[in-house]
């Protein structure tokens, strides 16, 4: 309790990262990790196996972006170190441990940015159509340019949408419909990979693709998937990645992930 009571004292976050509970996410999230390590290991493995794999590619290794890079839980810092001179991480929230080390060396630079540029806009949302014009003009911005030897999109695309339906839904007092949850989630993620596209360097991404209720008896009791245009990106693995064992989340259910991974 001190020690979460101290990183909300602590963590520098923007007001719109406390606003919309990035603070908060980013805590619960530290600690899902320390609870589930040991059963993300395949999942972690994986990130890191495909990241060495894209690094031994390169024909420079100067300068890593990682976007959504959270607390590095599926690229540990010294995988960075070991193969880049610079590395910058861009989060709407940075740990407190990443400010730290960003002080104390010159190779680590924090970008504490929106990555949707969607979340200052959230507040003018009074419908559903005015997310969808929202979106639309979206499209037609640039919302990152960013220019490295390996661009890394680490498990933000489904990230990107939570909060724009669920600041709605606040707003509305209506759930939106899976149909127009499914709407949101595509144009979000299409924009980011329309963007990310655009950067200079070579692009490795990595997202949870498909979400998988189970009851205790390891039954199905919901399936979610949005679809997502991955043109000019190519395929190079998926796997699954048990998230929240049961008992975790919740005692009526497990919660497992597909997670795609693509270069470009
Ligand atoms: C699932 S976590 C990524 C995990 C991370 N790659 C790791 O290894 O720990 C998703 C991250 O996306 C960030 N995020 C969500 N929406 C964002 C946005 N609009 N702009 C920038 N970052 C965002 C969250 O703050 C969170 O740190």
């Amino acid at each position: 309790m001190i020690r979460e009571a101290l990183i909300y004292l602590l963590n520098p976050a923007t007001p719109l990262a406390k606003k919309y509970g990035f603070l908060y996410s980013s805590v619960a999230l530290q600690h899902r990790y320390e609870r589930c390590k040991k059963i993300w290991i395949p999942h972690l493995k994986n990130c890191q196996d495909l990241f060495l794999e894209a690094v031994n590619k390169l024909p420079q290794k100067k300068s890593v972006i990682i976007l959504g890079s959270a607390h590095l839980h599926e690229i540990p810092m010294h995988l960075l170190v070991q193969n880049f001179e610079s590395i910058t991480l861009v989060d709407v929230i940075h740990p407190l441990k990443h400010h730290w080390l960003a002080k104390r060396n010159s190779r680590l630079k924090l970008i504490t940015m929106d990555l949707s540029n969607s979340l200052d806009k959230l507040d003018a949302l009074t419908s559903f159509a005015d997310l969808q014009e929202l979106l639309s003009a979206l499209t037609k911005e640039k919302l990152f340019h960013f220019e490295a030897d390996l661009i890394v999109s680490a498990n933000i695309l489904s990230q990107l949408a939570l909060l724009p339906i669920d600041a709605l839904e606040k707003k509305i007092k209506r759930p939106l419909t899976l149909e127009e949850k499914d709407l949101v989630c595509t144009a979000f993620a299409e924009n980011h990979l329309k963007n990310l596209s655009q950067c200079q360097g070579r692009k490795l991404i990595y997202a949870d693709r498909e979400v998988i209720y189970r009851d205790p008896k390891g039954e199905e009791i919901y399936k979610g998937h949005y679809p997502v245009d991955f043109a000019g990106y190519k395929k190079l693995k998926e796997w699954m990645w048990m998230l929240a064992p049961l008992k975790e989340a919740s005692k009526d259910y497990s919660i497992e992930m597909k997670i795609e991974a693509y270069e470009g």
